[in-house]
């Protein structure tokens, strides 16, 4: 990133309007995730901060592109498991570190994620699942945000549990994949819960199975990977907030206060429940918590990415 700002343009502070990038199409979970940030952050900072959707190649342009933007906290992040720790897994010349080019402000949801297929699809559980994509292989279509989209990470997990090659359609975001999934062109997606959540309540799309150990509470009666005993299917990414390197320690501090102080707003926490999010505890705000959590997901799940392209 571009060196920012002197100390007492730090101290000014949101002095105008602050861009938040979301990487990927408006409506859907990144979107809708980093609208609750910027309506956090307008009204604890008292200005503007106004979303950008900047779609593509699994979210990785437009995390490079706040990597690159000027580090004086007029550009952020609002990134995921996917731009901001596994990544490199899918690119081998991704243009920014995740670890090194971006500051950590702090963590704002985990959702776990749903598979869900097209109403007429000829399965209604995961085992009716797993043997009509067994039989149909070829002639499966998954949908996801890029390769590298939590989406995409999401699908490679459930595909290499199962020993499918599904085709893989690309979309700018898991929007036009639902869009796409509702005109019946695509078969199956594997997205976080918020994005198909009002759909599978009003039956336009089946929901097979939540990919965690415990049941969503927005969606009771859909069952577990692990209940239907396809553990590999584990998915829960992490949203968060990001600042390009070297943003001057108070906009570090006053973004990461303010997104403390929404996630303990009553308002905000019925708002991410409602969408299906586990809300972010107070111990695990903050930008330390993010940089922990980024390390341990990449040790965790990289290798088991790398085992999932394989197959
Ligand atoms: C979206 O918000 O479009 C997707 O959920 C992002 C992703 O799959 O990583």
């Amino acid at each position: 990133a571009i060196a920012g700002m002197n100390g007492a343009q730090a101290q000014d502070y949101p002095a105008r309007t602050v861009t938040i990038i979301v990487p990927f199409a408006a409506g859907g979970p990144a979107d809708i995730t980093g609208r609750i940030v910027a309506d956090i952050f307008s009204r604890h900072l008292n200005q503007k901060f106004v979303v950008e959707n900047v779609g593509g190649a699994g979210g990785t342009l437009g995390a490079l592109r706040a990597a690159r933007a000027a580090a004086d906290g007029y550009t952020i992040l609002s990134g995921h498991l996917g731009t901001n720790a596994l990544a490199p897994a899918f690119y081998p010349n991704l243009g920014y570190d995740p670890q090194k080019d971006f500051e950590p402000i702090g963590l704002s949801a985990e959702y776990p994620e749903l598979l869900v297929v097209r109403k007429d699809f000829p399965a209604n559980n995961l085992a009716e699942f797993v043997a009509y994509a067994k039989s149909n292989s070829g002639k499966l279509n998954a949908g996801h945000a890029g390769l590298g989209s939590v989406s995409y990470i999401g699908c490679l997990l459930l595909n290499a549990a199962i020993g499918i090659k599904p085709t893989m359609v690309p979309f700018t975001g898991t929007a036009p994949v639902l869009n796409a999934m509702l005109a019946g062109e695509i078969d199956y997606e594997c997205d976080p819960v918020l994005g198909t959540l009002s759909q599978v309540r009003a039956g336009a799309v089946k929901a097979l199975a939540v990919a965690a150990r415990k049941r969503s509470p927005m969606l009771p009666d859909v069952p577990t990977s692990y209940e239907q005993g396809l553990p590999e299917f584990d998915c829960a990414p992490f949203y968060g907030v990001f600042v390009p390197s070297g943003t001057p320690q108070s906009v570090i501090e006053k973004l990461a206060e303010a997104l403390d102080k929404g996630l303990s707003e009553e308002s905000v926490q019925k708002r991410l429940a409602d969408l299906g999010a586990d809300i972010v505890e107070p111990g695990r705000r903050g930008p330390k918590p993010l940089a922990d959590l980024i390390r341990s997901e990449s040790a965790r799940l990289m290798p088991i990415l790398r085992a999932a392209m394989e197959k």
